[in-house]
């Protein structure tokens, strides 16, 4: 068991932090008294919100899939903000649908963001972390099982689960902590950027706020365990789980989730007024 971390004083970086849950996990550190290297690709979005934040929200414009800038940036920050103790690895892209849809070069980004930066990152940020850090990843219950329509998406997020629970014993080695976080449907840009694409089933799901998820990383950060995965919500990732292990009961129960899906999709798109109709 290691000692659960405090906040004051310390340095996190949360990639993809301009908006949605990357956003509501900074808004929790800055306001627990870290100071975070705020990560994302577009630099307005990027400025306003460290802004917002006030100068314990510091702006660090990459991108996450290029290895060479994920590599350099433990480093780049641990000189500027003084040290670092947290990554948070939330940055995620996802093309939706069919795959034959996407060209290959789309498919491969996937892996370079959700999977490839994630695992270079965290080896990079353990040369500059002391015992006592953590890495928390926002992985996807899309993770747990073959997602129809999100093959692509659902094995990178499978590879991230499954990297992280092997890395614990490693990172122990040196201290450092690592957990899982992984988030239904969150009504975040996510989903709303890409509406008539989201599927059904994903909609079948309940729905969380980018703040519940938040809520659940910094659970993670807190914890003083290793290797953990935290599902939101919870009897969600229950259900993923029996539809991996049991395959044909998710067939049987597709119909029935992609009816509940469509109600859920319709009332989501009124209130957010997205979608075609
Ligand atoms: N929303 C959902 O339904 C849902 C469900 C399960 C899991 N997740 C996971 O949750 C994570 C966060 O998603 P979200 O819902 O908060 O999405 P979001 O609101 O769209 O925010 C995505 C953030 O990531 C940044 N980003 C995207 N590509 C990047 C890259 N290559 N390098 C650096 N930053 C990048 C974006 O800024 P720029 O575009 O400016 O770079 C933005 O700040 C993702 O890993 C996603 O897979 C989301």
């Amino acid at each position: 068991m290691i000692a659960p971390i405090e906040l004051t004083d310390r340095v996190a970086i949360v990639t993809g932090a301009s908006s949605g849950i990357g956003l509501a996990v900074a808004r929790r550190l800055v306001a627990g008294g870290a100071t975070v290297a705020m990560v994302a690709r577009g630099a307005e979005r990027l400025r306003r919100v460290c802004q917002e934040l006030g100068e314990r929200a510091q702006p660090f414009v990459r991108d996450i899939g290029d290895v060479p800038a994920a590599i350099a940036l433990p480093g780049d920050v641990a000189r500027q903000l003084g040290r670092l103790d947290i990554l948070v690895n939330n940055a995620g892209v996802h093309h939706r649908g069919d795959m034959l849809r996407h060209a290959p070069g789309d498919l491969a980004q996937m892996y370079m963001v959700n999977l490839v930066g994630p695992v270079v990152l965290t080896r990079a940020a353990v040369d500059v972390m002391s015992a006592g850090g953590v890495i928390v990843n926002v992985g996807s219950l899309a993770g747990k099982l073959g997602v129809p329509g999100s093959a692509v998406y659902s094995s990178t997020k499978a590879g991230l689960r499954i990297w992280a629970l092997g890395a614990a014993e490693d990172l122990a080695r040196r201290g450092i902590r690592i957990a899982t976080v992984n988030p239904g449907p969150v009504d975040t840009g996510f989903l709303d950027d890409d509406f008539d694409n989201v599927s059904l089933l994903t909609f079948s799901q309940p729905m969380s706020t980018a703040d519940q998820v938040a809520a659940r990383v910094l659970a993670a950060i807190h914890s003083d365990q290793t290797g953990i995965e935290l599902d939101v919500p919870y009897l969600s990732g229950k259900l993923a789980t029996v539809n991996y292990l049991v395959p044909g009961l998710g067939r049987v129960m597709r119909p029935l989730l992609e009816k509940l899906g469509a109600k859920a999709k319709a009332r989501y798109a009124a209130r957010r007024g997205l979608g075609r109709s």
